[in-house]
């Protein structure tokens, strides 16, 4: 589930059947595509919205790598509906949910850079778990309650405790 850039395509190929990547970015879905040539992976993209994938496919495992960005909390809910529908039964999903208090963090941070004196356009809603990274688009983030709420509204099941990973510094460049 959102593929791009491909960075985990080696890790995972040799563990998996069938390989399949969506992302509804056609360019990155063609830098996995490309990568996964390189490597002489068989890989099968599908460039589409998650929401849009065929209801009749089942997966045995989705992996979900700061994906689930949208811009409303609703859609959160439906994403985490859809990849329950997709799953197989026993099936598994392995995500990694942008956290909200590190766009707080990251607010602060801006806040001290640019000594911004809080008149400036709102771009965090608290309520919401959103913010603009980019300065203009809302995407709702994630805290372990959030996570633990729209888990259970999807149907799925939580095999452990959400737990909080930091990314290593050398990892930033993989970045889109
Ligand atoms: C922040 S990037 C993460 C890329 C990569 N998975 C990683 O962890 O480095 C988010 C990716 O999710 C894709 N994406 C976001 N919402 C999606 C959706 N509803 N359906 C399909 N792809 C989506 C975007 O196109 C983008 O490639």
């Amino acid at each position: 589930m959102a593929v791009s850039p491909g960075n985990l395509i080696s890790h995972v190929n040799k563990r998996v059947g069938r390989l399949v990547g969506v992302d509804k970015s056609e360019v990155s879905l063609r830098v996995a595509c490309k990568l996964a040539d390189k490597l002489n992976i068989k890989f099968e993209p599908i460039c589409d919205d998650l929401l849009n994938i065929d209801d009749d496919l089942r997966f045995d495992l989705i992996i979900s790598s700061n994906s689930i960005l949208p811009n409303s909390r609703e859609e959160v809910a439906e994403m985490f509906k859809k990849l329950s529908v997709l799953l197989s039964s026993n099936g598994r999903l392995i995500a990694i949910l942008p956290s909200f208090d590190t766009m707080l963090y990251l607010q602060e941070l801006r806040r001290r850079e640019n000594n911004l004196d809080g008149s400036e356009p709102i771009l965090m809603d608290e309520e919401m778990l959103a913010y603009a990274d980019d300065g203009y688009h809302l995407q709702c983030y994630h805290t372990e309650k959030s996570i633990q709420e729209k888990i259970a509204l999807a149907g799925l099941m939580l095999k452990a405790t959400p737990e909080k990973a930091y990314y290593p510094q050398s990892q930033e460049e993989i970045w889109d």
